[in-house]
């Protein structure tokens, strides 16, 4: 199941094969949650991530309650993170999402809904580190 960026051709197939769907322990140190949720659609999307000590991704899934195109989005989010620091994973943006999906201008805000989720859950586990 390999799915690096710019791999693919066909991202049709994460509308109908999302990858990573899944939840981890909100609680474990070295996870960091994001939920975020779309005011124009009340659709729901939380993404997590799981970081080795000096903070690189090593896993990260997703459960999104929402449309296919914020389904996907949180699809390909979930791939890109894989390997990434995560003060690289907050630099990924809802248009480069939208372009690897070809995503209709109506459906911006889906993968807006990914990019707000992968930055929730950086800033969340930056927040829980820094408490220990
Ligand atoms: Fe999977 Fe590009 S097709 S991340
Ligand atoms: Fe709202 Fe897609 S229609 S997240």
């Amino acid at each position: 199941q390999t799915c690096a960026r710019g791999y693919h051709k066909n991202v049709v197939d994460h509308f109908e094969n999302p990858r990573n769907m899944g939840s981890f322990d909100k609680d474990s140190a070295n996870v960091g949650t994001g939920l975020v949720g779309a005011p124009a659609c009340g659709d729901v999307m939380k993404l997590q991530i799981r970081v080795d000590d000096d903070g690189n991704i090593v896993d990260s899934c997703f459960k999104t309650f929402g449309c296919g195109s914020a389904i996907a989005s949180s699809s390909v989010v979930t791939e890109w993170v894989k390997g990434q620091h995560v003060d690289q994973a907050v630099n990924i943006k809802n248009d480069e999402i939208a372009k690897h999906l070809n995503l209709p201008p109506v459906k911006l805000h889906c993968s807006m809904l990914a990019e707000d989720a992968i930055r929730a859950a950086v800033k969340d586990l930056k927040q829980k580190q820094q408490k220990q």
